[in-house]
């Protein structure tokens, strides 16, 4: 059975453009619960541990360096079958290929710079939700 949490980001290029409100708003419309939340900003160490999956790609300094370069906003989310369901209201990578209307389409510049994360397995979303936040900051 598919969980019921999954674990985001709004990027760099998101925050820097003033969008953290609406892309709130799309995750609150959407069905999601925002059960974790906070703005922070990634060392370059601890991007490249988050990514670490990425490393043999192309693309991966220049996402470490990205990832870094200003503050995100991270969060954990709730919603029967989430991952699924939030990959979905996100969006394709390419902004280009992402479908009318997604955050992804409404937000993102670029495959890089792409608004937001969203993690891709409920046992990642579990990672991915432990890497950023403690017990006491997850209700
Ligand atoms: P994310 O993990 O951030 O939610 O994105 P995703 O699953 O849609 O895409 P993934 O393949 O996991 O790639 C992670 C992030 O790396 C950057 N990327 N750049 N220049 C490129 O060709 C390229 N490809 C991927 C994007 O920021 C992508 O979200
Ligand atoms: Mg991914």
């Amino acid at each position: 059975m598919a969980g019921n949490k999954t674990f985001t980001m709004i990027k760099p290029d998101a925050v820097k453009g003033g969008h953290i409100g609406a892309i709130l708003a799309k995750i609150n419309e959407g069905g999601f619960k925002i059960v974790a939340l906070k703005l922070t900003k990634l060392s370059t160490e601890k991007a490249g541990e988050f990514y670490a999956v990425h490393k043999e790609r192309p693309f991966y300094g220049e996402l470490v360096e990205f990832m870094s370069s200003g503050p995100i906003v991270a969060a954990i989310l709730e919603k029967d079958n989430a991952v699924e369901d939030f990959r979905t209201l996100i969006g394709a990578t390419n902004p280009a290929e992402a479908a009318p209307g997604t955050i992804r389409a409404l937000f993102a510049t670029s495959i890089g710079e792409n608004a937001v994360h969203g993690s891709d397995s409920d046992e990642n979303a579990a990672i991915e939700g432990s890497f950023h936040f403690s017990a006491t900051e997850t209700f």
